[in-house]
């Protein structure tokens, strides 16, 4: 039994359409991916229906003050105070800034899901005042998105996976079984934002037999290699070109995928803690001090990306798994060395985009996340136990009402 019975949960089973903004900022701190989503049903009869998408960058400073909150080192409590509250206000404008784009009004939102901005998030249990637990932080203050928009907010849906004894992450998998699963066909969507992570969708599966787990930085690193070398003019390699005209560097390559993240079974997850700044900034040196080039350093990077998802797939996934189509999304997508390198090393398997299958690969992240307000005001489980590590399913997600709104229905 997956799901639990609620009321809520018979009045989600209706039928009607639902209108749910999605949001969503990944690790690779780019900006906000905001969806207007309509929906009906819950859970495995979900229908996905019109979906309206903006992304709305931030400034670079707003990037640089969320990017100093990553980082021990620059990170200070009154700053993450602050910017729990500052991230509130611009996922709240971009929630009315996708309403607009939608051509409606905030009145015309059933619900929000705001996955939040990480910050930190340590998958591994650590004991700390005698205390074991795993942990994870999202920002983007909840209640003022509920408060400025005027409409039920669900947000920190990892929590409740952590309580439960899981990593927190990954979430999105839930979705792609609702969205992508396949009678015939066995895929893996792999994602390729700041982290790349996949989700095996085998040919017929039920939730209980879904995949997934991080397979180790996406652009993270090409991204901060990039920003090194262009004295912070560039923020990424625009369709590969810069690895494009470079050479892989194997002993360089070789340094990167020792990192043990790359030898842990799966459930596993990661982020800027293992493949950010100390990562990037080691890799850097090596290069330097062999001389080598910086259009090299780029493709190596890219490469590291390409062989982590591929040896993933060769450990884990092709083992246990005829493999017959691999659906790429996120940012890393537009990459198309990085996408050269995927198809170099799957040569059995059909490489295709999220478009192919009639989603917006821009947009999937936000459906994701309004997929898990609707089913979470319904009472479903949303967790994947087996990609996350929990003990058992959960209902993801905490409950801002739009006490303003109903106050004055009433
Ligand atoms: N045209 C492009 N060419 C190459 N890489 C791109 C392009 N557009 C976006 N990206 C990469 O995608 C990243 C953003 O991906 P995204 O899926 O939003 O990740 P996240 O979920 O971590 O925010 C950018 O930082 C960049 O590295
Ligand atoms: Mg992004």
């Amino acid at each position: 039994m997956l799901r639990e019975k609620t009321v809520s949960e018979r009045n989600c089973a209706s039928g009607s359409v639902r209108r749910v903004v999605g949001l969503m900022s990944g690790t690779s701190v780019d900006g906000v991916d905001a969806a207007v989503v309509e929906l009906s049903g819950n859970a495995e009869s979900t229908e996905l229906g019109r979906v309206i998408f903006e992304r709305i960058p931030y400034s670079p400073e707003l990037r640089g003050k969320v990017l100093a909150l990553m980082l021990p080192e620059t990170s200070r409590v009154d700053d993450i105070c602050r910017m729990n509250f500052v991230l509130g206000e611009v996922f709240a404008d971009a929630t009315l800034q996708v309403i607009r784009a939608a051509g409606l009004e905030a009145d015309d939102i059933d619900l929000i899901g705001s996955h939040g901005q990480t910050i930190y998030h340590i998958p591994n249990a650590e004991t700390c005042c005698g205390i074991t637990t795993r942990s994870t932080l999202q920002i983007g203050e909840p209640a003022i998105i509920a408060e400025r928009t005027g409409i039920t907010t669900v947000a920190d849906f990892r929590m409740r996976d952590v309580a439960a004894g899981g990593q927190g992450a990954p979430l999105v998998p839930y979705a792609d079984y609702i969205l992508l699963r396949d009678a015939e066909k066995s895929r893996v969507i792999q994602n390729i934002g700041g982290i790349g992570n996949l989700t095996l969708l085998p040919a017929g599966c039920s939730l209980d037999e879904v995949i997934a787990f991080d397979t180790g930085p996406g652009n993270m690193v090409i991204d901060a290699v990039v920003s090194i070398i262009t004295c912070g003019e560039l923020e990424f390699d625009e369709s590969g070109k810069i690895a494009a005209s470079g050479n892989v560097v194997p002993d360089l390559l070789d340094w990167a995928l020792s990192h043990p993240f790359f030898r842990k079974a799966p459930p596993k997850t990661t982020g800027r803690e293992e493949f950010g700044s100390h990562f990037t900034k080691e890799m850097v040196e090596r290069a330097q001090a062999e001389g080598i080039s910086d259009c090299d350093l780029v493709a190596t990077a890219t490469a590291l990306t390409a062989e982590s998802i591929v040896e993933s797939y060769k450990k884990w996934v092709l083992p246990n798994c005829k493999l017959d189509q691999v659906v790429i999304g996120g940012g890393g997508s537009y990459n198309g060395a990085l996408i050269d390198m995927l198809r170099k090393g799957l040569p059995e398997v059909d490489v295709m985009v999220h478009e192919d299958l009639g989603i917006s690969s821009d947009a999937k992240e936000a459906i994701a996340f309004a997929i898990l307000a609707n089913d979470a005001v319904c009472g479903c489980f949303t967790n994947v136990p087996k990609a996350t590590g929990a003990r058992h399913g959960v209902v993801l997600g905490k409950i801002i009402p739009s006490l303003s709104r109903e106050c004055e229905d009433s």
